[in-house]
């Protein structure tokens, strides 16, 4: 049987409590504070539960609690007042303080049975629960050390850094082609193809980290069979036509091959997630030998990179309660956006026929 604590200074009150309780648990009795701290000492974590009166001689009750909070008993021994207190502060101060719950005198049995069965449940939840989730930290922070502990490795290795080097130069190629395109555009026809493009080296730990979340094997030859989107690139476009027109130019340069083509504008994901996506093969020209490797180029308007970096912040709390509405928040916004969009085209048309 489990050990409860009655801490009363009124007699007739420790014996009401120990009548009502002791079929279910051991009754230990303390008729003040100091009384109820040196038992707490004896009993350590075979106290399951204290009861605690407020007006007592000696030490009161808010001094026992305060002892209970520098000794870190509160975390593992449940707190009940047991007071004939009726004003809401001196109730709001006890659980600010750190109490579970609180019992008016007189006792009724019913209640004091299920108040004290039920709250010692909770507590025995959330303690395990809380030490589910310190264990469950730990092992994510082991693996986090293994993570880096491997990325480092992977980083100082001479093959990985000249993988890295063929990734950049594949990233690079893509860019000079863009950038080609731009200028012409810029020249002949006055106007920009694109807005910015973004380019990005995906880091040692992400690499390793999703090899390891996919299952694949950690080798050179497992990224590049494996990864596509170690060298990845951002195209930010005015208009959603222009999106379509720079994937085709990119298509149609007779030495890169479309390996995959996912077109998230047509088929949006179902959190509202808008942007074209390919998926190339890549000829890098190195001092001695001539090389493809993959690259993802993804293509998005202004508006959809705004909702896509302000959805991304969503993925580090995606634990908290409002996460939820939040999700279909965005999604409204992704709508709204691309409805804007084609309205935003729709006025380019119209000025663009204007001036022919
Ligand atoms: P990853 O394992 O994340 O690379 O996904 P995937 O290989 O299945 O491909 P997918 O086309 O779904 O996603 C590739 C990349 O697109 C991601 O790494 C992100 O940069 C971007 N992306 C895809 N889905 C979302 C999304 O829902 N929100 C945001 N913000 N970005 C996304
Ligand atoms: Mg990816």
């Amino acid at each position: 049987m489990q050990k409860i604590l009655v801490v009363d200074d009124a007699e007739l009150n420790r014996e009401l409590l120990r009548n009502i309780l002791e079929d279910n648990y051991i009754v230990e009795v303390a008729e003040n504070g100091k009384q109820a701290i040196q038992k707490l000492q004896e009993l350590q974590e075979e106290a399951g539960a204290i009861l605690l009166d407020l007006h007592m001689p000696q030490m009161d009750g808010f001094a026992v609690i305060d002892k209970m909070k520098e000794a870190g008993w509160l975390d593992s021994i449940p707190v009940l007042v047991i007071s004939s207190e009726y004003a809401t502060e001196i109730e709001s101060k006890c659980f600010e303080l750190g109490v579970s719950d609180f019992i008016h005198k007189p006792f009724d049995s019913s209640i004091v049975k299920n108040r004290v069965k039920n709250t010692m449940e909770l507590f025995a939840c959330k303690n395990r629960l809380e030490q589910k989730i310190e264990e469950q930290e730990e092992t994510l922070k082991k693996q986090d050390q293994i993570i880096r502990i491997q990325a480092e490795k992977l980083r100082e290795a001479k093959p990985f850094n000249r993988l890295m080097l063929e990734y950049q130069a594949a990233i690079m190629e893509v860019e000079t082609r863009l950038k080609i395109l731009y200028a012409e555009f810029a020249q002949e026809y006055n106007r920009n193809p694109f807005e910015s493009i973004k380019s990005r080296l995906k880091s040692p730990e992400s690499i390793f980290e999703k090899l390891k979340r996919k299952g694949f094997p950690v080798t050179l030859g497992s990224i590049r069979e494996n990864l596509a989107d170690v060298a990845g690139l951002r195209v930010i476009c005015s208009f959603p036509d222009d999106i379509y027109r720079l994937a085709d130019f990119l298509i149609k340069q007779d030495d890169f091959i479309l390996l995959e083509r996912k077109d998230y504008i047509k088929n949006p994901k179902c959190n509202g997630y808008r942007s074209l996506h390919l998926i190339l093969s890549i000829p890098i020209f190195l001092s001695n030998e001539k090389t493809y490797i993959k690259a993802e180029v993804q293509f998005r308007t202004i508006a959809m990179d705004f909702w896509a970096s302000l959805e991304h912040k969503l993925k580090y709390k995606k634990d908290e309660d409002d996460a939820d509405e939040i999700v279909g928040q965005l999604k409204a916004c992704a709508d709204s956006i691309e409805e804007l969009d084609y309205r935003m085209q729709e006025i380019r048309n119209k000025i663009d026929s204007a001036r022919e």
